[in-house]
């Protein structure tokens, strides 16, 4: 894909969460089952649900410059889901499986703040309000995800874990 202006860069970033999205939506039920914690199984399960959802809105901005809605593989995101794997296949301690993939949800939750942000800037920029709005409310979704993860107790975690 050729990046010649300002817009082509907003749908390649588009194009990247959506991507991203699909990732988090398909591999974070696997990864709530794997959780031993109670809490951190539902935090990690409405992760997944909420993804599914923020698609929906992706979708919406596509169509609405009638862009075609097309994933562009995120290559972050396969990162950190296949650290999640490693972690979860390689990990037989249930305290220390969680407290690493308490981190790894972090890190998905935070890559998506980071980019939503950015999107929002650039969708204002372009005067796209409508993708702006949208934006927004995926991005208050992310951040309130991310409180609730920083609320569990990683204390208590690693405390059982050592
Ligand atoms: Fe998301």
């Amino acid at each position: 894909m050729s990046i010649k202006s300002m817009k082509d860069l907003f749908f390649h970033s588009l194009k990247d969460i959506y991507s991203a999205e699909k990732q988090i939506a398909k591999n974070l039920p696997k990864m709530a089952k794997a959780a031993g914690s109670a809490e951190l199984r539902s935090a990690v399960e409405k992760h997944g649900q909420e993804a599914d959802q923020q698609i929906e809105r992706l979708e919406t901005i596509f169509a609405q410059r009638d862009v075609a809605a097309r994933p562009l593989r995120c290559e972050a995101m396969d990162g950190i889901i296949s650290e999640a794997k490693d972690l979860m296949a390689d990990v037989n301690d249930k305290f220390v499986r969680d407290a690493g993939m308490l981190s790894v949800a972090q890190a998905i939750k935070h890559y998506e703040i980071s980019r939503y942000g950015t999107l929002i800037a650039w969708a204002d920029q372009l005067g796209y309000q409508d993708a702006s709005k949208l934006l927004r409310e995926i991005l208050v979704e992310e951040q309130a995800t991310d409180q609730i993860l920083s609320r569990i107790d990683v204390a208590a975690i690693d405390k059982k874990a050592a």
